[in-house]
């Protein structure tokens, strides 16, 4: 029994430094939505505002999924420092331009991960890593239909902001 337990697998340092990473990518993220809902609040936009808080939300539970799971996986989970992030937005446009840019950058990091599992035959972090490969399409999906809005609607006209702010927000309400 007692060499039984010793086989216990254990992660694959690669992997776990990668894992490591992605939680520090998912805690960042969801920081930057937190300054942009507070953007976005205190610029008036108060619908896209509750649905960047919520955004905000989402990403802290996308870090402590992998945060939990490299423990579980026989890692070491190491508490990501926070870095500054953008505070202030050109326009109301940039901020999802900006949200857009890091979710791609996001999808890039989850597809190092997998390539790396692929490499180390870890085929349970692979399908660990599958979920977030799914999420990111949609999170990518979700921001570039907040862009697609911005080439509908003008947001200089009189009424563009507030339907804008009204239109964006459905995006995350439609889910
Ligand atoms: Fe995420
Ligand atoms: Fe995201």
């Amino acid at each position: 029994m007692k060499d039984l337990l010793r086989t216990n697998t254990s992660l694959n340092e690669g992997i776990e430094k990668l894992l490591n990473i992605q939680a520090k990518i998912e805690s960042d993220a969801s920081n930057k939505y937190l300054a942009m809902a507070s953007w976005l609040d205190r610029n008036g936009f108060a619908q896209t505002a509750a649905y960047m808080y919520k955004q905000a939300e989402e990403e802290r539970e996308h870090f402590l999924k992998v945060f939990k799971y490299i423990t579980e996986a026989g890692g070491i989970a190491i508490t990501p420092a926070l870095p500054e992030v953008q505070q202030e937005f050109a326009s109301f446009k940039e901020v999802f331009e900006i949200a857009l840019q890091n979710e791609i950058a996001v999808t890039n990091a989850v597809n190092k991960v997998v390539a790396k599992c692929r490499i180390e035959n870890d085929y349970a972090t692979e399908d660990f890593m599958m979920w977030y490969v799914r999420e990111q399409r949609e999170e990518e999906t979700n921001a570039r239909r907040a862009l697609d809005l911005f080439e509908l609607i003008d947001e200089d006209s009189a009424t563009g902001k507030f339907q804008l702010d009204k239109e964006i927000a459905k995006i995350g309400a439609a889910q």
